[in-house]
């Protein structure tokens, strides 16, 4: 039976969802202390997050995302994905798919993420998100998913021809993120809104059924770092699906491609090494180089004061070089023996569903299914 609750779609921007039950009213907790065992405190906040296996990740990702995931996993208790259902919203080669799910894997491991801390799964090895997907589609009004920045800026003018997947993208992503119960997902700037869909999500099912079937994560943002923009273009963020390969530094380039892309990087005439958002190109390169090296602005402004953009730019390949060669060896190391690499993401699988699992039947009990 559903419980009485004032609920309204929302209309603008944000949520004017307004559940009626506070937090400690809602009652049955059961599929979310299991799923948490919450009996021996303290515990561990749970992050979830992902990454789609296509095109080439590139330091946005890293220095936004994968870095900084591996930098705090000691202290979470974390789940990454490798989103391969989220990859096939766009066309995709079904041999390049295979390869690309086990790169990232490799990737994900080269960067520092360590299975002491992580579980780490491909996202169609585990039935339950397609099936909560459904679910879910059930329940999302159709005026939210047209709001999606990104699905206006993928889906192009064309609405007509584009797969119905990429509308409900979305949905996935906050089903990937509602079935493990997760506190805390540190994404880029990009996904802010998909995260806040998530959380309208949750609050209002958890609403209509009176009970406290989801958490209500939270986003985690970094302010540096959170949007990276492309090398040829800085008013656009770096992407791998951009088909100008110069836009972005991939984390496999070598130091020759790295130096190339650098030296023609977009900058500016005025040809002073300063943070300026006027000027979005040195910014963006300032940024990437301050990331790397962990100096504050002032810090960077001082060493290269006087000096011109070719001396920055000799200084920030050097960088880039210096972190991304012992990523690369480590990711040939794990390429070069992928029965290991596909045994552990066999068992990031295995650890992972039960806990799906739990938050799949909780729901389907709730609704009424079966
Ligand atoms: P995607 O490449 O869309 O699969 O994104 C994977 C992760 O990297 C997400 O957390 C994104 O928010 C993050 N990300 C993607 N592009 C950038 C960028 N240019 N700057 C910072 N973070 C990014
Ligand atoms: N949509 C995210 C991106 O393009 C990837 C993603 C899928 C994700 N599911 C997720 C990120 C769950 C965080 C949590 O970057």
């Amino acid at each position: 039976m559903l419980v009485e609750t004032d609920h309204e779609v929302r209309t603008g921007e944000g949520s004017v969802y307004r559940a009626e039950r506070s937090e400690a009213d809602i009652a049955t907790r059961e599929g979310y202390e299991a799923n948490k065992k919450r009996t021996e405190a303290p515990v561990k906040k749970r992050v979830f997050s992902g990454v789609q296996p296509t095109g080439n990740l590139h330091i946005g990702n890293y220095l936004g995302a994968i870095r900084n995931w591996a930098a705090a996993q000691a202290a979470y208790d974390n789940i990454f994905c490798i989103v391969d259902l989220h990859a096939i919203t766009v066309p995709m080669d079904p041999k390049e798919l295979h390869l690309s799910i086990r790169q990232l894997a490799a990737l994900y491991l080269a960067c520092g993420l360590d299975t002491r801390y992580c579980k780490l799964f491909v996202q169609s090895h585990v039935r339950q998100h397609a099936e909560m997907s459904w679910i879910m589609n059930c329940f999302t009004p159709m005026g939210w998913l047209s709001r999606m920045t990104q699905f206006k800026s993928k889906g192009g003018e064309d609405v007509d021809s584009v797969g119905t997947g990429l509308f409900c993208y979305p949905v996935l992503m906050a089903c990937d993120i509602l079935l493990y119960q997760t506190d805390l997902v540190p994404v880029g700037d990009d996904q802010r809104q998909h995260v806040e869909l998530t959380r309208d999500l949750a609050r209002r099912f958890n609403s209509l059924y009176g009970q406290r079937v989801f958490t209500i994560p939270e986003p985690q943002i970094r302010e540096v770092g959170a949007r990276i923009m492309s090398l040829d273009d800085p008013t656009n963020k770096m992407s791998k699906s951009d088909p100008n390969d110069n836009s972005r530094i991939n984390v496999l380039d070598d130091a020759n491609i790295i130096k190339k892309k650098i030296a023609r990087a977009t900058t500016d005439s005025l040809r002073l090494v300063t943070f300026d958002a006027e000027r979005p190109g040195i910014t963006n390169l300032l940024t990437i180089y301050q990331l790397l090296t962990g100096q504050t602005e002032q810090e960077i402004e001082a060493e290269f004061a006087g000096r011109g953009y070719g001396d920055f730019k000799a200084a920030l390949t050097e960088r880039l070089v210096a972190t991304l060669a012992p990523i690369q060896e480590r990711y040939s190391a794990l390429m070069n023996d992928l029965p290991t690499l596909e045994a552990m993401l066999k068992q990031g699988a295995d650890q992972v569903r039960p806990m799906a699992e739990a938050t799949l039947q909780h729901v389907k009990d709730v609704i009424g299914l079966g």
